[in-house]
């Protein structure tokens, strides 16, 4: 039915990329479902959610990809990638070689999906701000480099969660 269509019509698929640990499972866990786990382990394979988003008083369905950070816990990492229209590159301020390692997430994710996905740079845990170890001005200004959105959250303390994945949502739709 119509219905079906439409919904199909604004199905969104967004990867979650970074280091293992940087938080993009409960980035995930907080923005779908609003919960927050202190001793998440390592994803092994694949996990997507769906979740329903307001964008302009349109209903549009993001279908968010989380995965390993951790080679040998990834799967294939071509399917993981296939049909993805946005990204999230995470890193965590309070640990310098995460953020290190953003232009090999960048590179793995323009191999392996068009080069229009569009892709925000978080720096998670900002809650952590006694042990930062990225300053702001750092991560924006690879975000600006690189021709990224960039955002600092904290899937802690919720901030700027949902502002990350609807600017995302929103530069696609
Ligand atoms: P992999 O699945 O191994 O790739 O890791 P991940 O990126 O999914 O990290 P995960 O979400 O499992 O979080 C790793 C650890 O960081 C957990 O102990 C979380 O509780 C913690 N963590 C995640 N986000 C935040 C945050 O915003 N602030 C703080 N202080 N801790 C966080
Ligand atoms: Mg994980």
């Amino acid at each position: 039915n119509g219905e079906e269509v439409q919904s199909q019509d604004y199905l969104f698929k967004i990867v979650l990329i970074g280091d293992s640990a940087v938080g993009k499972s409960n980035l995930l866990a907080r923005f779908a479902r609003d919960e927050f786990y202190s001793n998440s382990k390592s994803t092994i394979g694949v996990e997507f959610q769906t979740q329903k988003m307001d964008i302009d008083g349109k209903e549009v369905k993001a279908q968010i990809w989380d995965t390993a950070g951790q080679e040998r816990f990834r799967a294939v990492t071509s399917a993981y990638y296939r049909g993805a229209v946005g990204a999230l590159v995470v890193y965590d301020i309070s640990r310098r070689p995460t953020f290190d390692s953003i232009g090999r997430w960048l590179n793995e994710l323009h191999t392996h999906s068009d080069m229009n996905v569009v892709t925000i740079l978080v720096g998670n845990k900002k809650d952590l701000e006694d042990c930062r170890e990225v300053s702001t001005a750092e991560g924006q200004a690879l975000a600006e480099a690189q021709g990224l959105f960039f955002m600092e959250t904290s899937a802690l303390d919720s901030s700027n969660v949902a502002a990350a994945f609807e600017t995302v949502v929103k530069e696609i739709y």
